[in-house]
């Protein structure tokens, strides 16, 4: 089938050349639409908390509050369960009581919020709501990939509907805020946050950023299934210098402007509500201290109405970077930079009094802050409706409908890496009257599922590649778990190898366990942990056709894989469905179409590695050896950003422009100049095609927000 692709270039607020989802759409519909809709979906601007009525609710009750309710509505604390260092103890049920909490984090169930919130609502004496957070990352109960997975599908219709399910889900467990998405550029896989995020562009990754706040915010953020969205870690945590988790970042501003800021310039546009201040320093200042970035930047370059919390006790850090010499000047410098909420650090509460006492803060900055959290409660419809029903709770959760989304989404996010023929054919997609040897720590781990960052989902409720594969091969299934994913021990070799040699094809689930990404999760090595790798050399070696599927929360540095397993099949932590979703791509029920969103290195020692790099005055390859490169290992990527096979075949055409040539200033103003190519599915299958454009703009250093280059791309099916 021939499906010709019109894109429609412009030149937006960065001066990149972008392609809408609207696009996407209309060629759907039409073989040869041109498309002339809006190109940033994200730039509209909601005007959430620009409504005049909710400011003068906040300023009429703003002159009632004493100074300690003001703090109390600056200061946020977590429930027993920490998700940091350090959990301050505190009377929770006392302080709501006296008008001293704004906010919870890390407390969730209807019930238990509700109780709390009625000591706020029904004792204290201004009777403001508590706001409840939680790290909603990738799914409530029903726990979808993980984003960096998620967002290898390069669907942002699907991003926003499996926002809007975590919504749907969180907010009847008495949630209304959650500290997602994460927005941060990750160039370093080395960094364990990487899993977190939605890869290294700043494109996508802010047309993504854009949908995650569509979906958790929904149409009206007072409904009460609508959850409060909060854009973190602002900004350029994921910079940091050798990957090394919590580390320096020192990056150009032009850097920061390309690259850091987009995808949180996207989510403000989008209308989210919350920003989070990062840990990181950035140009020796740290984030959570920063006036640049959090006023200069934020609030008056780009007009956010919302409010900005601080990462868990980054406030108190600005003692132990340095920039501060106790807890005083810490809050002092956070909250006059621009953080309004202090997590966790129990400064603003205890220090900003003497300060106010002593002269040297105003209370017009207070006042600002608890304006703009006051503002964000108002919007939020908490003052009206500040309890959970309790009684639909439980019926919201895992639903079927939710569970065919996860399931969706989890086989929108493969990534078929290689799928080389072994004896003139392919392997996958898979025989049906083949036996099959499925081996490895991740073939039968529920828990191995879900990866990083789930609060609320239960590992009992993933269904594993074994559970799946069980169903549909009964006997002609061999399992043997072989090894595990860190362990030393290779006293499941033997099992294994026999397992391998009494089948006809081998299924070796292996790689990173879930807690090996995310928070605190850098890693110095890229490779498979454990014996995996020496396992897969054993069962390489018994002659039997390999595919191996990988599960791992950032891109490996896979050299030895890569040239000796036939096919290797990227499946990230793929959530609650892993085994269905999987079972249906072997088998081909499903062909994947996913894209690395995250270049995957051939050796740690390349890192960072990313698509989007300058030329250099000396690139490679050159005519002499004087080219930017290594004497021990080649500047390409083992799989670039990008990336990705399928089971059917693609041939694209060569791309014109089919507008009037425009000048460099026509496009800089919100010009467009459309690009068409026919793209044919001329393989066996039907399939869907990651449309991707790059481009570059040459002969010119211009303007410093400039793009050098970007990628544009449109998602179709043909
Ligand atoms: C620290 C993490 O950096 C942040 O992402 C998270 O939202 C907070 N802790 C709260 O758990």
């Amino acid at each position: 089938m021939k499906k010709r692709i019109t894109s429609n270039l412009v030149c937006a607020v960065l001066g990149m050349l972008t392609l809408t989802d609207a696009c996407l759409a209309a060629t759907n519909a039409v073989d040869t639409a041109m498309v002339a809709a809006s190109f940033i979906s994200y730039a509209e601007h909601p005007t959430l908390f620009d409504s005049r009525e909710i400011d003068a609710k906040v300023a009429t009750l703003l002159k009632q509050m004493t100074l300690k309710e003001k703090l109390g509505q600056l200061t946020q604390f977590s429930n027993g369960d920490a998700t940091g260092p350090d959990n301050v103890k505190i009377d929770q049920s006392e302080l709501a009581t006296r008008g001293r909490l704004g906010s919870m984090l890390n407390l969730s169930g209807a019930k238990a919020c509700n109780e709390l919130q009625r000591q706020a609502v029904e004792k204290s004496r201004l009777k403001i709501p508590i706001l409840f957070g939680l790290d909603v990352i990738h799914g409530h109960h029903t726990v979808y990939p993980i984003p960096l997975g998620l967002s290898a599908a390069w669907d942002t219709d699907l991003a926003e509907r499996c926002a809007r399910m975590a919504a749907v889900e969180a907010t009847a467990d008495g949630i209304r805020w959650t500290f997602s998405p994460m927005v941060d550029i990750a160039r370093d896989a080395r960094w364990g946050r990487i899993a977190e995020g939605s890869g290294e562009d700043p494109y996508l990754g802010s047309l993504m950023a854009a949908a995650w706040v569509r979906g958790y915010q929904g149409e009206d953020l007072s409904d009460s299934a609508s959850m409060l969205a909060c854009a973190k870690h602002y900004v350029a945590y994921g910079g940091a210098e050798g990957g090394r988790e919590y580390n320096t970042v020192d990056i150009s501003e032009r850097t920061l402007r390309e690259v850091y800021l987009p995808p949180f310039k996207a989510a403000v546009d989008a209308g989210a509500g919350t920003i989070m201040s990062a840990f990181n320093t950035l140009q020796g200042v740290p984030a959570s201290a920063n006036r640049h970035t959090l006023t200069e930047i934020l609030r008056t370059e780009w007009g956010f109405r919302g409010f900005v919390v601080s990462d868990w006790d980054s406030i108190g850090e600005l003692v132990q970077h340095g920039v501060a010499l106790d807890g005083s000047e810490a809050a002092l410098k956070a909250l006059t930079a621009g953080v309004d909420m202090d997590m966790q650090s129990n400064l603003y509460d205890t220090k900003l009094p003497e300060l106010v006492q002593s002269g040297r803060l105003e209370m017009e900055v207070i006042d600002q802050s608890v304006a703009r959290v006051l503002r964000v409660k108002f919007a939020l419809g908490l003052f009206e409706r500040p309890y959970t029903d309790e009684r639909s709770s439980a019926s919201r959760m895992l639903t079927p409908e939710h569970v065919e989304l996860a399931r969706q989404a989890a086989e929108e996010s493969f990534v078929l890496l290689k799928n080389d023929p072994v004896n003139g054919k392919r392997i996958l997609p898979l025989a049906v009257d083949k036996t099959v040897a499925l081996i490895g720590p991740l073939a039968d781990s529920q828990a191995g599922m879900f990866g990083a960052w789930v609060m609320k989902g239960d590992s009992k409720d993933a269904v594993t590649v074994r559970q799946s594969l069980a169903r549909r091969l009964k006997d002609r299934l061999i399992y043997a778990r072989g090894v595990d994913t860190r362990d030393e021990s290779e006293a499941g070799f033997g099992a294994a190898l026999v397992a391998a040699n009494q089948a006809d094809i081998v299924l070796m689930a292996l790689g990173e366990a879930p807690d090996m990404s995310g928070e605190a999760e850098s890693r110095a090595k890229l490779d498979l942990p454990g014996k995996q790798l020496k396992l897969l050399q054993a069962v390489v070696a018994t002659g039997k056709p390999v595919v191996l599927i990988l599960f791992n929360g950032r891109p490996l540095a896979l050299p030895w894989e890569a040239e000796h397993v036939p096919a290797i099949l990227e499946a990230w932590f793929p959530g609650v469905q892993a085994g269905p979703a999987l079972a249906r791509t072997l088998f081909g029920e499903v062909n994947p179409a996913g894209r690395l969103t995250a270049t995957f290195p051939r050796s740690v020692g390349q890192m960072p590695l990313y698509y989007n790099s300058f030329n250099t005055g000396r690139p490679a390859p050159g005519k002499n050896r004087y080219v930017t490169g290594y004497i021990d290992e080649r500047n390409t990527p083992l799989f670039p950003f990008g990336w990705g096979l399928s089971y059917t075949k693609f041939d694209y055409s060569p791309t014109r422009i089919t507008t009037r040539k425009i000048s460099a200033a026509e496009l800089n103003q919100g010009g467009s100049i459309s690009v068409e190519a026919t793209v044919t599915n001329s393989g066996p299958r039907a399939g869907t095609e990651v449309v991707q454009l790059y481009i570059c703009q040459r002969g010119t250093m211009r303007s410093l927000w400039s793009e050098p280059v970007s990628a544009v791309t449109s998602r179709t099916w043909l």
